[in-house]
């Protein structure tokens, strides 16, 4: 039997079985961690009404993005090294991506390269793009992707600097580890953990190295302007989302360039701690852009109910980050599993309070004003 009943139960057992340095990296922020909590509590505030006796039975879950059905509501995010949080991770989420097809981000900074993963998920992944600063290592990297079958590419544009997370730095967070004394002791204390990593081998910025030269996490990117995204426009024939956005200028102006979904995010509240929350720039963004042009959502969402509000903001489909990771460090496999599953039944559970029977019916007339 799993322990997994909510988000909160994947992120407190995960806590226990981690390293401090690695779930600190996990669970981390910028500064203070102020916009990261905003995230999360300005999404809590959301009321939705509730409407009874409209035959709810059959109820639908699935929805179009970018002119593919997904069977969830929810995808996966890029997350930089996942294997961090168990040494199979990347393969489990690209396992669970394939079974419910439904997209799973591949960072950059991922631990399994981009074409192992695309195979893993069955086709059902995204590349997620840093520019790196250099443009010729940056075009590699996709013509990589789309030589291996990817169809969407993903321009991650909220790095411009790695955010300052006073968590990693405490612990003398680095890739690769640095493997000090407070490490050694952190990881001893932690048997579980460190047998598995070392059984399997330390995770691996495993799309570099080698004929692929090197990648510095916390390299400066903040040459990236509009011009660079419009090359990258002219340049790949497959969907573009442009991921971490949360002005509406600078949506609007994707949405004239030709963008074809803008990703509504504030990396988790992991960039800038006076960020605003990012579901209230999915409300706004959504009155700017109008009803047609697609809208998807991260950050903060820790439930299925949190899965329908943003869907009754505006969001077009979302992705989940740190709880999915947290579900495989508590039970692995079985565990991420069983996370899926919750926040599918939460969602479907929700749909049937709202009266509605398909997820992409929510609108924002759910919502109860203030
Ligand atoms: C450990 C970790 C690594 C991340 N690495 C990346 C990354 O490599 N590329 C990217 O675009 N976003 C990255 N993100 C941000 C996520 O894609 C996503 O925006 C964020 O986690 C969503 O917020 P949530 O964790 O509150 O669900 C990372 C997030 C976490 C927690």
């Amino acid at each position: 039997m799993s322990s997994i009943h909510t988000c909160s139960d994947a992120r407190r057992l995960a806590k226990k079985r981690l390293p401090w340095m690695v779930f600190d990296y996990i669970d981390g922020a910028a500064g203070e961690g102020h916009a990261e909590r905003l995230n999360r509590e300005r999404i809590q505030s959301i009321r939705l009404q509730p409407r009874v006796l409209n035959n709810v039975e059959q109820r639908e879950l699935a929805v179009d993005v970018l002119g593919s059905r997904c069977l969830r509501p929810f995808g996966i995010s890029p997350m930089g090294m996942c294997n961090l949080s168990s040494p199979q991770a990347d393969s489990w989420l690209a396992a669970f991506a394939a079974k419910h097809e439904v997209p799973v981000g591949v960072s950059t900074a991922a631990s399994t390269s981009l074409e192992r993963m695309i195979e893993l998920a069955n086709g059902n992944a995204w590349f997620q793009l840093y520019f790196s600063g250099n443009e010729d290592s940056s075009n590699a990297l996709i013509t990589r992707a789309r030589n291996s079958g990817y169809k969407t590419l993903v321009m991650t544009v909220d790095v411009p600097e790695v955010g300052r997370r006073p968590r990693e730095l405490r612990r003398g967070f680095k890739m690769p580890f640095n493997l000090g004394p407070s490490q050694l002791l952190d990881f001893s204390l932690h048997p579980r953990w460190s047998i598995s990593t070392l059984i399997k081998g330390r995770p691996e910025l495993a799309n570099f190295g080698g004929q692929y030269g090197a990648f510095e996490r916390t390299a400066s990117r903040a040459g990236a302007d509009w011009t660079l995204l419009q090359r990258i426009r002219d340049n790949w024939p497959g969907h573009l989302v442009v991921k971490g956005v949360l002005s509406v200028d600078d949506a609007l102006r994707m949405q004239a360039m030709g963008i074809d979904a803008v990703q509504v995010s504030s990396h988790g509240g992991r960039q800038l701690d006076s960020a605003p929350p990012a579901i209230d720039c999915l409300a706004r963004i959504r009155q700017a852009v109008g009803i047609d042009y697609p809208l998807f959502f991260d950050s903060g969402l820790r439930s299925g109910e949190d899965i329908v509000r943003a869907y009754a903001v505006g969001a077009n489909f979302v992705f989940m980050g740190r709880p999915l990771l947290f579900a495989m460090a508590a039970e692995g496999q079985r565990g991420l599993e069983q996370l899926g599953q919750v926040l599918t039944q939460e969602a479907s559970i929700a749909l049937a309070q709202l009266g509605v029977r398909c997820i992409a019916d929510v609108g924002r007339h759910m919502i109860v004003a203030d």
